[in-house]
């Protein structure tokens, strides 16, 4: 392991150093000559050699949820393995949110990285419309045979947006297909569903939607189960608008990016019986919920409730590779064969069902086994015991748990923007242990492979960014400084 001291001293000057350079010579639009000026001169006066990564990064690259003018360098990552992530130092660090939500089992594990390997030397990409291939079909019987009952189609796309945007689509399609349209989609406060235009109505107007906010299409919105009444919203809903309504879209039993609220299995239970009596379509967003994170494979197992369309992305090929799939029961699948050309789904993408995504998936399902199970009922109670220990802290306002999830909501302004996630954040990176929290909300979605140990070090960062916080008069002023 390094030395975090000496690393942190050497990126402040690196940081310094660039910020002089990147405002001099490399412009948004700079090309190579920019760059090599800039690593000549200047660098060379300090003594030092920019790293050309973070260079042509900071000349050519546009990051996602990235405030350019003000976010820091980024971390320039070389290697992954476990639960871990190096940077080009060889500095360590704990990646406690499995890299954006997505790594299941831990990074390249060897098992994934195998059926990666042999899948791309033997079949690489292949258009999907008229063609077809084993990684696909084994798979779509693979995730079929463990989702809940019912769900028999498996539709591919790329990720975890455009998976929702087929549910929606297939929804109303088949409404009218059927002859009997239907426009209206139903969602929850708080949700989040993804950045392309449908997912993004779906999901709540916030800081994020807002600049489109005026051309997304109407969705009835329910209160968030872990707030309000949803059921009985919903009921009104039904008795005022039920023929025009096509779906409700819910992220089950967990608001992962709305502030990771869990609600009630009851709850999803009651939506799910007053949407089967009214005819309209249960889309559950397992986009985070899948593949073990609440503990069973799906969200949905955990409340027994079978939807009429699911969502997958993110842990379905153990974050290794992008793909999404959306599972829709037979009866939606069928009101799209026809004789009638026009009630065709027309909708796919160049990479659906790419097989070496496929192969991953497969590779990464078959490691869902019982050991994993273990290991993902170690963390939950492990994750538990932690929290307990943030409980009745000044600096807190709520803790929340489902499965492999965790959460601690701080006493600090409410909202995505808040100051107090962006500090916690840059403080946890100084202590080698990736944070993101959602706004005040900081949360633990570790690899499964993560050690009681790394955990524990995660929440000692957690405890001691509370701390420094309380000793403050301002709760947050100056805590990750
Ligand atoms: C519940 C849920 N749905 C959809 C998405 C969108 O997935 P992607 O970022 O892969 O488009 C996310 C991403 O965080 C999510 O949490």
């Amino acid at each position: 392991m390094t030395s975090h001291d000496d690393y942190d001293d050497e990126y402040a000057s690196f940081e310094h150093q660039l910020d002089n350079e990147t405002d001099q010579d490399v412009e948004a639009d700079g090309d190579e000559a920019d760059v090599d000026e800039a690593q000549g001169e200047d660098g060379a006066a300090l003594g030092l050699s920019p790293d050309p990564v973070l260079l042509h990064d900071a000349a050519h690259v546009w990051h996602p949820y990235t405030q350019h003018m003000q976010a820091p360098i980024p971390v320039h990552v070389t290697r992954a393995e476990g639960a871990w992530i190096y940077d080009a130092q060889g500095r360590p660090i704990l990646d406690a949110i499995s890299s954006w939500w997505v790594t299941t089992h831990g990074h390249c594990r060897p098992e994934i990285v195998a059926a990666i390997a042999a899948q791309a030397a033997t079949l690489d990409q292949v258009i999907f419309a008229g063609f077809t291939h084993e990684p696909a079909t084994a798979l779509a019987a693979e995730l079929v045979s463990r989702l809940p009952r019912g769900l028999t189609r498996v539709f591919f796309s790329d990720n975890g947006s455009t998976a929702v945007e087929a549910a929606i689509k297939m929804s109303l399609q088949s409404f009218a297909n059927r002859g009997t349209p239907r426009r209206l989609v139903a969602a929850l406060e708080h949700a989040y569903h993804g950045d392309t235009f449908g997912a993004m109505a779906a999901g709540a107007r916030s800081v994020f939607s807002q600049p489109y906010d005026a051309m997304l299409f109407e969705v009835a919105r329910l209160p968030d189960p872990s707030e309000g009444d949803t059921v009985a919203a919903l009921d009104a809903l039904i008795a005022a608008r039920g023929a025009e309504l096509a779906a409700v879209i819910v992220e089950p039993l967990l608001l992962g990016a709305g502030g990771m609220r869990v609600w009630d299995e009851r709850v999803l239970r009651a939506l799910r019986e007053r949407t089967r009596d009214a005819g309209v379509h249960l889309i559950a967003d397992e986009v985070l919920t899948g593949f073990g994170r609440t503990g069973p494979l799906f969200a949905c197992d955990r409340a027994e409730v079978s939807p009429d369309l699911l969502c997958m992305s993110k842990g379905l090929t153990g974050g290794m590779l992008p793909l999404g799939a959306t599972a829709a029961t037979e009866e939606i699948f069928d009101a799209f064969r026809s004789t009638d050309r026009t009630k065709t789904f027309f909708h796919g993408h160049s990479f659906t069902a790419n097989p070496i995504a496929c192969a991953a998936a497969l590779a990464s399902l078959e490691l869902l086994d019982e050991e994993s199970e273990d290991e993902r009922i170690r963390l939950e109670v492990a994750q538990a015991r932690h929290l307990e220990t943030f409980r009745g802290l000044p600096g807190v306002r709520a803790i929340r748990q489902i499965g492999t999830v965790a959460a601690v909501e701080l006493n600090a302004p409410a909202g995505y923007l808040s100051e107090v996630g962006r500090d916690l954040s840059a403080y946890a990176l100084q202590q080698g242990v990736l944070l993101r929290p959602l706004g005040p909300v900081a949360y633990c979605l570790p690899p499964y492979c993560t050690t009681d140990d790394e955990l524990a070090r995660v929440y000692s960062v957690l405890h001691d960014f509370i701390d420094g916080a309380r000793a403050t008069t301002d709760p947050f002023a100056g805590a990750a400084r």
